[in-house]
């Protein structure tokens, strides 16, 4: 069983798709383990996406990520990362298929309402930044063994 972190982008809140988003997950057969609505600072903007501190788009995205509430979740269940990675859709809207959060939402690089872990190494490291372990539920939905 995989976990991953997930989060609806302030625009994703703003536009009111949390519950779309949600939804999909769900309807795919993944289960929610956490989840929070928070204001994110600078430092942990800066530390999620440290990857990217030296590309030119850098700046923008901190100020994108901080400008209003986002809504943080780890989801789990077989191959969780690269579902959520197909059902998110690529990151610029022009290569995003139809069907996919992005395909469907999305028109801008910048505002791609959705992120989500792009390896096990890292949905380890965005877990434990975003969430403490007591955070992160564990408990069985019986209708698993039907999915
Ligand atoms: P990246 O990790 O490459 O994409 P993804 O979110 O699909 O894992 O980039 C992180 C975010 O940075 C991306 O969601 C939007 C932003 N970004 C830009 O603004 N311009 C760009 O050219 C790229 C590649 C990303
Ligand atoms: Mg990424």
């Amino acid at each position: 069983m995989q976990k991953t972190f997930i989060m609806v982008k302030p625009d994703g809140v703003q536009r009111g798709l949390i519950g779309e988003i949600v939804r999909r997950f769900e309807s795919k057969g993944l289960q929610l383990v956490g989840a929070k609505l928070m204001n994110v600072s600078r430092e942990l903007a800066e530390q999620h996406y440290a990857e990217h501190s030296e590309k030119p788009f850098f700046g923008e995205l901190v100020d994108f990520i901080t400008s209003g509430p986002v809504f943080a979740m780890v989801w789990q269940g077989n191959d969780a990362i690269a579902i959520s990675r197909l059902m998110m859709g690529k990151t610029k809207p022009v290569d995003a298929a139809p069907g996919t959060i992005r395909g469907d939402y999305a028109l801008s690089v910048t505002n791609n309402i959705i992120h989500g872990s792009d390896s096990p190494e890292n949905a380890e490291r965005e877990i434990s930044l975003w969430f403490t372990a007591g955070d992160v539920l564990s408990f069985e939905k019986t209708i698993n063994r039907w999915v």
